[in-house]
């Protein structure tokens, strides 16, 4: 058995990769260590709390990260602050979070040894204009514009350095946005789906014609572990599905999937520095590793995860209000 430390283990992405390793990878016996922030709830882990070890604490917390490290053969790193709106509102945890926490498991995999898996975003890579064919590769230049992503872009230096100084055994992925079942409801797609349930307007910010690559969690996480099968340690995997949308499309079609008027939403202000595209030239994981998306219907994957926030109101209600309250203070 391999001892696998699972950081952020109780937020979106990560419950689902924990969910995902019990099921598909017996091989690991799975440690998760989250700071429990607004964004991580343990009700997200319960189907598999009797298959896993669950810590609270602090990737910051330098004494309980060493010992956890040192008691691992495997490190996933998904822990972070996640949301751009919350970075340009205040981004000092950030800062901490996603750099210094970020540093901290460096060192600790330094002193222990071990395999690192640090998990990042497309967003490092800045954005494309609207009507460009260009993709973002693994070569792209970092040009990040939010606080959010210039702190992932920096955690990203951190690894890489870390790799080339030390020797750390460490890989990299750059994924496209993500959606699925426990999403938290402050993020587009949640938060529009749980708008229509709770009678509020969608919102849309500022023309909608802003470009997202929408990748389901499952396929991300499908990604994470053929990286970690294959020792391609230094290098750095972008991953999407290829399924780019307009954040007006996304709107029409889960008002059409829940039965809404198309007109049925609330135009609200931009974003500060909104970035126009993402989208990924993902030919090296799909070749190298021949991981391809299995989620191909993205209409079929967004109905089923309406149907998913639909049955379980229980999960995502207790977060609602005060997302919506927090909306309201920035006007949007
Ligand atoms: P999330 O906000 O839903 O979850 C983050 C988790 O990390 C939470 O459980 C939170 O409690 C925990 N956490 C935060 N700070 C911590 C700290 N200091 N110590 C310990 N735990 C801490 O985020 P997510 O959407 O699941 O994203 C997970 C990772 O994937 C992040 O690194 C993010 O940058 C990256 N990513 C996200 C997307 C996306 O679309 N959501 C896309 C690409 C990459
Ligand atoms: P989000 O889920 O915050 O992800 P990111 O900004 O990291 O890509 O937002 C996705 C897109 O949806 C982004 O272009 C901003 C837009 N958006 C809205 O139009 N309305 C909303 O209520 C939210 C939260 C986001």
């Amino acid at each position: 058995m391999l001892r696998m430390l699972v950081t952020g283990g109780a937020g979106f992405i990560g419950a689902n990769f924990v969910q995902y390793t019990v099921r598909h990878h017996a091989e690991y016996r799975v440690r998760v260590l989250d700071a429990l922030t607004y964004a991580g709830d343990r009700v997200t882990l319960r189907s598999v709390a009797d298959q896993i070890e669950f810590i609270e604490g602090d990737i910051c917390d330098r004494g309980l990260v060493d010992r956890l490290v040192a008691e691992a053969d495997v490190v996933v790193h998904f822990a972070a602050e996640s949301h751009v709106d919350n970075s340009l509102h205040d981004p000092e945890p950030f800062i901490r979070s996603n750099v210094l926490g970020t540093y901290s498991l460096l060192e600790a995999v330094r002193r222990h040894g071990g395999r690192f898996h640090h998990i990042s975003t497309d967003e490092v890579f800045g954005d494309l204009p609207l009507d460009a064919v260009e993709k973002f590769t693994e070569d792209t230049p970092y040009d990040p514009s939010s606080p959010y992503s210039a702190s992932k872009a920096s955690s990203d230096m951190l690894v890489r350095a870390w790799v080339r100084s030390f020797g750390v055994a460490a890989t990299l992925s750059n994924c496209a946005n993500n959606y699925g079942p426990y999403q938290h409801v402050e993020k587009f797609i949640p938060r529009q789906i749980t708008n229509v349930l709770v009678g509020e307007r969608p919102k849309l910010y500022g023309t909608g014609e802003n470009i997202r690559e929408w990748t389901h969690v499952d396929d991300h996480n499908a990604a994470v572990h053929l990286i970690l099968t294959k020792d391609r340690i230094g290098e750095t995997y972008l991953i999407g599905s290829g399924d780019e949308r307009t954040n007006r499309e996304i709107l029409d079609l889960i008002l059409e999937l829940m039965d809404q008027d198309p007109d049925a939403y609330d135009h609200v202000p931009d974003r500060p520095g909104h970035d126009l595209r993402y989208a990924s030239d993902t030919t090296k994981i799909r070749t190298e590793l021949g991981w391809k998306p299995v989620y191909g219907d993205f209409r079929a994957g967004l109905a089923a995860t309406i149907a998913w926030y639909r049955n379980n109101e229980w999960w995502w209600k207790p977060q609602k209000d005060s997302v919506e309250a927090k909306y309201k203070l920035l006007g949007r």
